[in-house]
């Protein structure tokens, strides 16, 4: 299918996974990608309650919910719908993929780490310094690429409400590396989602 324009109005979930798909195709280089995918992302954020079930906003008190919404079969993509709950965080982490953000409800904040260890692929001797931060109120959109990784923690701070945000990544994020900050390390770890 052709990709739909970036200013066209409605755009279904199946119209949005079949151009993201045909996109990732088109561009390998993961910056040319996001940059493609993202305002397809803001739309889609429009068209939220046309798709979204209640199973696609369950959240737990133990921690962020990962709900799966669409994972392509050829595992070029996956997109995910996340519940965060006030005070929920993940760890500081990478996900080896590109990722397009959008934010659907509250505000979700990333806070930033930079690589200054000049082996972007050593898994120790890992130096990082704190970056910036950005609050993602309802409707913005962020991206992300990989090499050098996007090292990143996100959540939602204990005085605000819920956030929910849909996430879309280049591949099934079935796992992603978790960083010890004080040891200099990472390590991949998998994560489970809610499937439909
Ligand atoms: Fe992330």
């Amino acid at each position: 299918m052709n990709a739909p324009t970036p200013g066209a109005s409605r755009l279904s979930l199946a119209d949005f996974v079949g151009a993201a798909r045909e996109l990732g195709q088109r561009h390998p280089e993961p910056a040319d990608c996001v940059e493609a995918i993202a305002p397809l992302m803001l739309r889609l954020l429009d068209q939220a309650r046309t798709f979204l079930e209640p199973q696609h906003l369950r959240s737990d008190p133990q921690g962020y919910t990962r709900n799966l919404i669409y994972a392509a079969p050829d595992d070029s993509l996956s997109l995910y719908a996340l519940v965060w709950l006030p005070g929920q965080w993940t760890a500081v982490h990478d996900h080896g993929s590109w990722g397009v953000v959008g934010v659907l409800e509250g505000v979700l904040e990333e806070r930033s780490f930079v690589r200054l260890s000049a082996d972007r692929g050593a898994d120790a001797g890992i130096q990082l310094a704190r970056g910036g931060v950005i609050l993602l109120g309802r409707g913005a959109v962020t991206s992300f690429v990989p090499n050098p990784d996007h090292i990143h923690v996100t959540g939602v701070a204990a005085d605000r409400p819920r956030a929910v945000s849909l996430h879309l990544y280049g591949r099934t994020m079935s796992h992603f590396n978790i960083y010890d900050v004080p040891a200099g390390t990472r390590r991949r770890i998998d994560v489970a989602h809610n499937e439909s």
